[in-house]
């Protein structure tokens, strides 16, 4: 689909030139008058998970991470997973993006409408559905000596070449769409900028423009915030609250926080031992079922924080306590 490059946000600084030099207006100057397939929106996805168990064998015997796992997550839905340490988040959201295998026997795994996996096989064109699955990792899986404009086409690679992406080649075309999507995560003016030498937090905003790029209908993050400090945190779940708001991309993220799960995600999914034991509204989750998911994790996951606030039904009228809004 064909759409004109929206002029960037105020919000956004756009410096004449970048920290590196090299100037950026075109992106402004050409704003009105390029065409260029920028248009994000596309078919938001749904997700079923059907009696999905996944077993990992080792030395030391079986460890089922995932136990029977019944999930449907409706197109546009944000929606955070949490747990415990070892509880299968990250399990699950592999098995969803069709990097795991699940264990034969599982039903299916659908991605709008499209099969992931079934009865512990890939299927054959699952590489088709995943170019539809945006993936944002902990660690952000960036190539630190390259430039970030550079980090953020290779989430095109589904749609050119490998041997262009591997020799550095893109159109100005695709330049202008990373350069968008950086515009949108608030990043424009670090495009050119070695990704080794960004923030953390811009480096996770990064891999989110790098995960837009690929116009995904759905977004997995896993742990996108578990190494950022508290601004950080904000920008990066304010960045994907605004894919999923704007764009309509379905939204699944494992958290750690549970003051931020709470905060930025409608819909709360739990796992424990492998098992979900919550899955119903953020404003549902009641201290009893935090303790009860998390056990002894349960101060270490911030329950405190996020207790206080879901006992005070006042909270929502107050200025927020959580994640500290920076200056
Ligand atoms: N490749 C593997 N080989 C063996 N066991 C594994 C493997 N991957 C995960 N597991 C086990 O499966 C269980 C679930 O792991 P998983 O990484 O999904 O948990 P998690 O909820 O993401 O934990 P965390 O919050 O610490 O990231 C754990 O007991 C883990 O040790
Ligand atoms: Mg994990």
């Amino acid at each position: 689909m064909q759409a004109t490059v929206p002029a960037i946000p105020e919000s956004t600084s756009t410096n004449e030139r970048t920290r590196a030099g090299r100037p950026v207006p075109q992106v402004r100057g050409r704003a009105a008058r390029t065409t260029v397939h920028t248009e994000h929106r596309l078919q938001p996805s749904d997700i079923t998970v059907e009696r999905v168990s996944r077993t990992f064998r080792g030395m030391n015997g079986h460890r089922r991470a995932l136990k029977d796992v019944h999930l449907r997550i409706a197109p546009g839905e944000m929606v955070a997973l949490i747990g415990p340490s070892g509880s299968g988040k990250s399990t699950l959201l592999r098995t969803l993006a069709g990097l795991l295998v699940a264990d034969a026997g599982s039903g299916p795994i659908m991605v709008g409408g499209r099969t992931v996996q079934r009865d512990g096989r890939l299927a054959p064109d699952v590489r088709a559905t995943r170019a539809g699955v945006g993936m944002v990792f902990q660690q952000f899986n960036l190539t630190d000596r390259l430039p970030v404009i550079v980090n953020v086409m290779v989430g095109m690679i589904s749609r050119i070449p490998s041997w262009r992406v591997a020799l550095g080649l893109f159109t100005d075309e695709e330049r202008m769409v990373a350069l968008h999507a950086l515009a949108r995560v608030g990043i424009l003016d670090q495009a050119w900028q070695r990704s080794g030498t960004l923030s953390g937090g811009q480096q996770q905003r990064a891999a989110i423009a790098r995960a837009l790029v690929q116009r995904p209908g759905v977004i997995l993050g896993d742990e996108p915030i578990a190494s950022l400090d508290p601004a950080s945190c904000r920008l990066v779940m304010e960045a994907f609250a605004r894919i999923n708001r704007q764009d309509g991309a379905t939204v699944v993220i494992s958290l750690h926080q549970i003051d931020g799960a709470v905060r930025f995600c409608s819909r709360i999914v739990a796992l424990r031992d492998g098992s979900v034991v919550y899955d119903g509204p953020a404003s549902g989750l009641c201290p009893d079922t935090l303790r009860s998911i998390y056990g002894e994790e349960f101060h270490a996951a911030g329950g405190d924080d996020a207790l206080g606030d879901l006992c005070r039904p006042s909270a929502a009228e107050q200025p927020s306590r959580r994640m500290p809004v920076p200056a």
